[in-house]
């Protein structure tokens, strides 16, 4: 390595009130394959996260869990943090913005943009709720569209018709936290006057970078440069940072109840989770962050979030006189089978509902890869295709190299390779190196697996061409057989090389077989000579269909009210709504069979306090039915002709000594009382309840 590189890669920081779905995985094996590409290389490369922690909606889940904040923040860091690494995503270090060296840096940035002029206090009118004596975020004002009328559309915009509006024009507006109308009320608020930085970001936007390499790197890609120049045309907007209690986050100094909004600490959050990491490991921080910094900084963040990234961001650094991103990388959605990830589909795919399948996270880092490129579009996981791609590439092209060479090797030579420094297949496949890692530099990703599928068919085609199989059963080609099998796991080893980034475990597991240290770059170049090898040991397996079924069936069942979900909940008027059991699919209530039927007979149970039996007719059957409601009617005789609903469809239940139940008859209950339920005039025994 000619020129030895420093650089800091992010992530979006996951928010702390919901799960980690594929979609946040598709930005983290994003960044994750290419940090251990700059690894890899030799370059100084360290890659931070952090939780995203602070604001409205994490305060109103903690609050719903009955937890404080900061139990719910450290609860789900553990949890995001265990699905990532079963994902193989090698942070140096995964934090949180609830940090003391977060607090730090806010302080420091807020004073120095105040010292800069870059902040002004204004007061405003906003929407509060009366009840819950709090001012709503646009998302927690609910309404009627002031463009088409439909009902229940968030104050920010119609997803109905798509406009854009301010909450304060919605009709009919209430508060999505307690169903209050909400009421217009002053406040201060503290702007940063981004108004003013708009010299700054024209050239900022369009600017780019050259790298300790001597290559130049633009800040942005061309389609968020052109998405930037439209926002900046329209003229930029001063940015409202504070938020009145009661909120979750950082108050603000001498600002007694005033709050850092959170989108101004998020960021700053990539700052405080490498400061945590410099302490820890004896690394000089300002190096990284003074304004004349020559590290490299790249954020790997998703299109929804790059109007912060772009243009808040770099504006906030810049006043503050710290360094600015060398380049923001926006990535596309995860849209699964050609459409948005939906809970009640199963395809709103939890990263821990993936790993506790017993899915091989290298499956869907491979895929994932596989279809990401350089530029900002959404990336469909078709899966079907993710069956079909894993089990042809990685099984039926990649491991199955080794797994034809290497018992040839053990078995008849000893476990000992041949120098095969001059075959034309290795120099073939060493000489693709630099492209592909081109493609990896510059995130065409998909393309650089295409060129090592297409290495992998041409190490294929000479297994066909050479036959081992049949050279192992002929006199006299014990030598061809040494040089055929050597080249493969020569071959083997390069494919093995270009594939690590993606596939970690994997590499370090051929490593292991090679009897070599852990892979890097440099290592395709190098011919592995006379060298023994370890036993092969299977190294993947294949995808069977019926794995991505019960994937796709354990997250319809899922559904759980996760926190982000129950503040939704809410929005209907029912503020003490706490569902009973998980979101139950229609196909779900389908199982249960409720009929309505006619009470023949009901009588006390002798030896029970608790029972009355019932005889019932259900249309087609008669039967008898024990239920646990004597005391709510201790007159049993009366029931008898009136129509109650009953699940007919529960195995047989034997009531201690009293005899078989063949059923349960429904009641309401609350107060220690039990309520039957019955059917209006008309209905018959026998017919379907639903
Ligand atoms: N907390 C903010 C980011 C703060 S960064 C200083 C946030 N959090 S998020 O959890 O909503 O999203 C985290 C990242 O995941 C974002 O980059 C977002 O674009 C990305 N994704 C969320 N859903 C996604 C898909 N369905 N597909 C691809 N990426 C997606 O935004
Ligand atoms: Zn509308």
């Amino acid at each position: 390595m000619s020129t030895q590189r420093t650089i800091l890669v992010t992530s979006a920081l996951p928010y702390a009130n919901g799960s980690i779905h594929l979609g946040h995985m598709v930005e983290h094996i994003q960044t994750d394959v290419w940090v251990r590409f700059q690894k890899m290389r030799g370059h100084k490369c360290y890659y931070v996260c952090a939780d995203d922690t602070h604001g409205t909606p994490v305060m109103l889940a903690a609050q719903k869990a009955g937890l404080t904040p900061e139990a719910l923040i450290d609860r789900v860091h553990d949890e995001h943090l265990a699905d990532f690494t079963g994902f193989h995503i090698g942070y140096d270090n995964y934090y949180s913005t609830h940090s003391p060296e977060n607090r730090a840096f806010i302080e420091q940035i807020y004073h120095a943009l105040k010292a800069n002029g870059k902040i002004i206090a204004r007061t405003i009118e906003q929407l509060y709720d009366p009840e819950k004596q709090m001012f709503l975020p646009d998302r927690f004002v609910k309404g009627e569209c002031p463009e088409c009328g439909a009902k229940d559309q968030y104050g920010d915009n119609c997803e109905a018709c798509g406009t854009t509006y301010n909450p304060t024009d919605l009709k009919n507006p209430y508060s999505a936290i307690s169903g209050a109308t909400p009421v217009l009320k002053e406040s201060e608020h503290f702007f940063f006057r981004l108004g003013e930085c708009e010299a700054f970001l024209r050239e900022w936007t369009s600017g780019s970078e050259t790298l300790a390499d001597g290559c130049l790197k633009s800040r942005l890609q061309p389609e968020a440069l052109n998405k930037m120049k439209e926002w900046i045309d329209g003229g930029l907007q001063d940015w409202d940072i504070s938020r009145d209690a009661p909120y979750f986050g950082f108050e603000i100094p001498d600002a007694p109840g005033k709050y850092f909004y959170v989108w101004l600490d998020a960021p700053i959050g990539y700052m405080a989770s490498f400061k945590n990491l410099c302490e820890r490991i004896g690394e000089d921080f300002d190096a990284f962050f003074r304004a004349e910094s020559t590290a490299e900084m790249y954020h790997f963040i998703g299109k929804d979030i790059l109007y912060f990234h772009a243009l808040f961001w770099p504006a906030t650094l810049h006043y503050a006189g710290l360094r600015t991103p060398t380049a923001v990388f926006a990535h596309g959605f995860l849209t699964v089978d050609g459409q948005k990830m939906s809970k009640s589909r199963g395809t709103f795919i939890t990263a821990r509902s993936y790993l506790d399948e017993g899915l091989n996270p290298e499956w869907m880092r491979y895929y994932i890869a596989a279809k990401l490129n350089d530029r900002i579009e959404d990336i469909d996981l078709n899966l079907q295709d993710f069956i079909a791609r894993v089990n042809s590439d990685l099984i039926g092209k990649y491991i199955n190299i080794a797994a034809r060479a290497a018992g040839f090797i053990h078995k008849r030579f000893a476990g000992s390779l041949k120098d095969v420094a001059d075959s034309d297949l290795i120099a073939h496949l060493q000489a693709a190196a630099d492209g592909i890692a081109a493609d990896y530099e510059g995130r065409e990703y998909g393309k650089a697996l295409r060129s090592i599928m297409s290495l992998a068919d041409a190490v294929n085609e000479y297994v066909d061409a050479n036959k081992p199989w049949e050279l192992a059963k002929q006199d006299g080609q014990e030598a061809k057989l040494h040089q055929v099998c050597s080249e493969l796991i020569n071959a083997f080893k390069i494919l093995s090389v270009y594939l690590a980034p993606v596939l970690p475990t994997t590499a370090a597991g051929v490593a292991r077989f090679l009897n070599l240290p852990a892979l890097t770059w440099a290592n395709a170049k190098r011919s592995l000579g006379e060298h023994r090898i370890n036993a092969y040991s299977h190294l993947m397996q294949r995808i069977e269909p019926a794995q991505v079924d019960k994937l796709i069936e354990r997250n319809k069942q899922n559904i759980q009210a996760a926190p982000a979900t129950l503040v939704e909940s809410q929005a209907a008027g029912k503020p003490d709504y706490e569902p009973l059991s998980p979101e139950c699919s229609f196909d779900d209530f389908t199982k249960v069979d409720l009929r309505v039927a006619q009470v023949l007979n009901c009588e006390k149970v002798e030896g029970s306090s608790k029972l009355l039996k019932f005889q019932v007719d259900l249309g087609f059957e008669q039967r008898t039915i024990f239920s646990g409601i004597a005391a709510s009617y201790p007159e049993p005789e009366k029931l008898i002709g009136r129509k109650v609903i009953v699940v007919a469809n529960f195995a047989p239940r034997k009531m201690a000594k009293f005899g078989m139940s063949e059923g349960m008859i429904t009641s309401a209950s609350g107060d220690g009382k039990l309520f039957l339920l019955d059917a209006d005039n008309g209905a018959m025994p026998g017919m379907r309840v639903g």
